[in-house]
C-alpha cells in the first residue's frame, strides 16, 4: 500500500479515537464498549509499530486520557496519573509476568497485591500537614481539573487526618464511584454508574454533587517521600488506619495460577457486589521492585488490569414475565437485578420460549449468566446451579394467555415433524389486548405505513388513553385532545397529523405487509400484491373463498395460505381491512423490473449533495438497481460524494470497480 493511503487510514483511526475520547471524557457518555475502545487503540499502536513514520499528538502512545474540560481550573499533577495496561486472558497475564522477569533479568518469586478494579473515575487528593488542600480529576494524566470542593462533599474522603505517622505531604489516589443501588434510584439519563459518578463529580456546583451519594476507595499514592512502607499491601493497611476506605476484597497472592483462579471466581460473584467492577488489578507488592520496574510511556510495568469478559455478567432473576407478540407468540422475559454488561445496565433478558426454559431449567431466583452482544437483546446463557435455593420450584409456563385468557398452544410443524418451541395465544385478532397493541405498533412501523410521528411509546400511551383500539382509529384521532396531553405541543401535533395524512397514500404491497398477517413479510406481501394487483381484487379473493389460488404464486406455500385463512377467519381482522381500505388510498403494485439499472449494484462513499443516502438508495431501487454496503466482487459502481473514504476508493480501483461522481450517476437514471 502507498504511504499516503496508510496515512489516510491512520488519520481515520485517530479521528475515531478522538471522537470517542470526547464522548467519554468530556461528555461522560461513551457510545462504544471499553473493549471496542481498546480495539481502536490497539489498531493505532500496531500501525505505528509497522509504519514508524506515523504519529499524532492524539495517539494513545502520546496521551493518556483527554484534555480536561474547560469548565474547571486546571492543576499539574506532581506525579503523573497513569493508566494501566489491560489483560483479557491467561496468556496476557503470563506475558505480563514474563516481561517483568525479562526486565529484571532474573526469575524471582513475585508477590502480587490483587485489588478489584472499581469502574468509577480516579481522583487525586493532596494532603499537607494532614489537611486536604487539593483534589483533582485525572484529566489527561499530566493536568487534572481542580474539583476539591466537589470531592469534599464525599463522606469517605477525610478532610483532616491527625495520625502521627500520616505523611506531611502526600497525594492519595483512588476511585470515586456510585453504588449500584443508588444508581438505580437515579432517574437521570446516565447509561451506567460510571457515567453517573463522572457527571456528578464534575458538576460546576458542589451542591449538585452533594445530592448524589458518591463513594471513594483509596488504592495508591502519587507524590510520597518515604521508605518506611515497603509493600503495597502495607500501604493499603496504612490507608485504612488513616481513615480511608479501601476495598474489602484486596488480597495478596504468591503465584499467578492462584490469581487466575481467584479472577474466575470473582468474575462469577461480582454481580453480588454493591458496585461495578470491571476487572482485577495485579500489582507487584514490593515497592522497591516497583521502583526498579518503573513505567513505559503511559503505564507501569509493575501492574496490569485483568478485565472481565465485557459481554457477560452474572445476575439474579427476580421474576419471569410473559410478553405477547403481534402473532400471539408468548415470549418469556427474565426481570433481573440490574447488572452492568460492557458499559450498559441490563435489567431484562429474553428467555426465548418455553422449550428454552425447560431445557435450561431456568427458575425465578436463580443466579444466571447473561450475555449481551451488540444490539441483540441480552439472553441467559446458563444457570449457576450451585447458587440455587433448595426450595426453588420449576417455572410453570402458562397454558392460558396472560392477556386475554385464551388457550395457548404449541403448533405441530409438519415439515420438521415436531411441535414448535414457541407457545402461542390462539386468539389471532384484536380481542387480545397485547396482540392488538403489537399489531398497531407493527402497522405504524417504518417498512409498513411509516407513520414516524407515532412511535411505539406513543401507541402505548394512546392505547392507555383509549384513543386507539384498531389501526383505523389512527385516522380518526382527535388532535385537540392530543394537544392537551403532557409533552405535546402545536409543532408535535401538526407533525403527527402530517405523517398520518401522508401515510394514507400507500402501495398495495406495503399495506398487505402492514396489516400484519403471520408469515406474510415484505417479500411475500410483494408477491401477493403483484398477483392480486388491487386491494379490491385482494378482498375479492377473501370473500370468494379463493385463497387457495395463491398457491399458484411461486414463493407462497401451504404455510402462508393457512396463515391467511386463519387471519381472515377472524371477522374483526376482516372488518379492519375493509375499514382501512375505505380510508386509505391504496395504489396498485408496480413491480419495476425493467428499470435502466437492472442487474447493477452500487455503493456510496462520502456525502451526497442535496440528497440523503436513503433518497439515493430509493432512486436506484426505483430504477431496478440495488445498493450494497461493502465492496465485493459483485459491486459494479462506487459513487463518490464529498469527502469519500479514500480506502474504499483505492480498494474499488484495485478491483476494477467503476467510480462515478454524483453527477455521472444521476445521468444513468431515468
Ligand atoms: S492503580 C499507575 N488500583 O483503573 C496505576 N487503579 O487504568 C494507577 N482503578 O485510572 C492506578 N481500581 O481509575 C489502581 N485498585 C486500583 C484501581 C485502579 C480502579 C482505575 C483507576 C485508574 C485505572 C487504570
Amino acid at each position: 500500500m502507498k504511504e499516503s493511503k496508510i496515512k489516510d487510514f491512520y488519520r481515520e483511526k485517530i479521528d475515531e479515537l478522538k471522537k470517542h475520547n470526547k464522548l467519554y471524557f468530556e461528555k461522560s457518555s461513551p457510545k462504544i464498549s471499553d473493549k471496542e475502545y481498546d480495539e481502536i487503540k490497539k489498531e493505532i499502536l500496531q500501525l505505528e509499530k509497522k509504519f514508524p513514520y506515523l504519529n499524532s499528538i492524539f495517539s494513545p502512545s502520546n496521551s493518556i486520557g483527554f484534555a480536561p474540560s474547560k469548565k474547571f481550573v486546571k492543576s499539574s499533577h506532581r506525579v503523573k496519573m497513569l493508566s494501566l495496561s489491560n489483560a483479557f486472558d491467561i496468556k496476557d497475564i503470563t506475558n505480563f509476568e514474563k516481561k517483568i522477569f525479562n526486565f529484571l533479568n532474573e526469575k524471582i518469586k513475585i508477590e502480587f497485591s490483587v485489588e478489584p478494579k472499581i469502574d468509577g473515575i480516579s481522583a487525586s487528593l493532596t494532603y499537607k500537614d494532614g489537611i486536604l488542600v487539593l483534589g483533582t480529576s485525572r484529566g489527561d494524566g499530566s493536568i487534572g481539573e481542580v474539583i476539591t470542593e466537589n470531592l469534599k462533599t464525599i463522606k469517605d474522603i477525610p478532610q483532616k487526618i491527625i495520625n502521627r505517622d500520616f505523611p506531611k505531604d502526600i497525594d492519595i489516589r483512588g476511585e470515586v464511584f456510585i453504588k449500584k443501588s443508588d444508581f438505580n434510584k437515579l432517574k437521570n439519563n446516565f447509561a451506567n454508574p460510571r457515567n453517573a459518578a463522572s457527571g456528578t463529580l464534575r458538576q460546576k456546583d458542589p451542591e449538585e454533587t452533594k445530592k448524589i451519594p458518591l463513594k471513594f476507595v483509596a488504592y495508591t499514592f502519587g507524590f510520597f517521600e518515604s521508605d518506611r512502607i515497603k509493600k503495597q499491601s502495607d500501604f493499603l493497611k496504612s490507608l485504612e488506619k488513616w481513615g480511608f476506605k479501601v476495598n474489602e476484597h484486596n488480597k495478596v497472592f504468591k503465584n499467578i495460577n492462584d490469581i487466575v483462579d481467584f479472577h474466575k471466581k470473582f468474575e462469577e460473584e461480582r454481580s453480588d457486589l454493591e458496585y461495578d467492577v470491571d476487572g482485577l488489578v495485579y500489582k507487584v507488592n514490593n515497592l522497591d521492585l516497583q521502583k526498579r520496574l518503573g513505567f513505559t510511556a503511559n503505564s507501569p510495568r509493575w501492574a496490569i488490569a485483568h478485565k472481565f469478559a465485557a459481554n457477560s455478567a452474572y445476575s439474579k432473576i427476580k421474576d419471569i414475565d410473559i410478553q405477547i407478540g403481534r402473532t400471539g407468540a408468548l415470549t418469556p422475559v427474565a426481570r433481573i437485578e440490574p447488572v452492568n454488561i460492557g458499559g450498559v445496565v441490563v435489567s431484562n433478558a429474553t428467555l426465548h420460549n418455553e422449550d428454552e426454559i425447560i431445557r435450561k431449567d431456568i427458575r425465578i431466583n436463580d443466579t444466571v449468566k447473561i450475555e449481551r452482544a451488540g444490539d441483540v437483546i441480552p439472553h441467559v446463557i446458563l444457570v449457576d446451579l450451585k447458587k440455587r435455593d433448595k426450595k426453588s420450584k420449576k417455572f410453570v409456563f402458562p397454558n392460558k394467555c396472560p392477556s386475554c385468557g385464551s388457550k395457548t398452544i404449541k403448533e405441530f410443524n409438519k415439515i420438521m415433524k415436531k411441535y414448535d418451541a414457541v407457545r402461542r395465544c390462539t386468539n389471532e385478532g384484536f380481542d387480545c389486548e397485547k396482540i392488538a397493541i403489537e399489531k398497531i405498533k407493527h402497522f405504524i412501523s417504518k417498512e409498513a405505513m411509516n407513520i414516524d410521528g407515532l412511535g411505539k411509546k406513543v401507541v402505548e400511551n394512546f392505547w392507555d388513553m383509549n384513543f386507539i383500539r384498531y389501526p383505523q382509529d389512527i385516522y380518526n384521532l382527535d388532535y385537540n385532545k392530543i394537544l392537551n396531553l403532557e409533552g405535546w405541543g402545536d409543532l408535535s401535533v401538526s407533525n403527527l397529523k402530517y405523517s398520518i395524512d401522508k401515510s394514507k397514500k400507500i402501495s398495495l404491497d406495503r399495506f398487505l405487509y402492514a396489516i400484519g398477517i403471520r408469515h406474510i413479510g415484505i417479500e411475500n406481501a410483494k408477491l401477493l400484491a403483484e398477483y392480486t394487483k388491487s386491494i379490491k381484487n385482494f378482498i375479492g379473493f377473501v370473500t370468494n373463498n379463493k385463497l387457495d389460488e395463491f398457491s399458484n404464486i411461486d414463493g407462497i406455500g401451504e404455510i402462508q395460505i393457512k396463515s391467511l385463512k386463519n387471519f381472515f377467519y377472524n371477522t374483526i381482522n376482516f372488518s379492519v381491512i375493509k375499514k382501512l381500505s375505505s380510508i386509505l388510498n391504496i395504489s396498485e403494485f408496480e413491480l419495476n423490473k425493467k428499470g435502466k439499472l437492472l442487474n447493477n449494484t452500487f455503493m456510496f462513499t462520502g456525502k451526497l449533495s442535496n440528497m440523503s443516502r436513503a433518497e439515493a438508495k430509493s432512486l436506484i431501487e426505483k430504477n431496478s438497481g440495488s445498493v450494497v454496503s461493502s465492496i465485493n466482487k459483485k459491486l459494479k459502481y462506487l459513487i463518490i460524494g464529498e469527502k469519500p473514504t479514500n480506502r474504499k476508493v483505492e480498494q474499488a480501483k484495485e478491483m476494477g470497480i467503476k467510480i462515478l461522481s454524483q453527477k455521472e450517476w444521476l445521468n444513468l437514471l431515468d
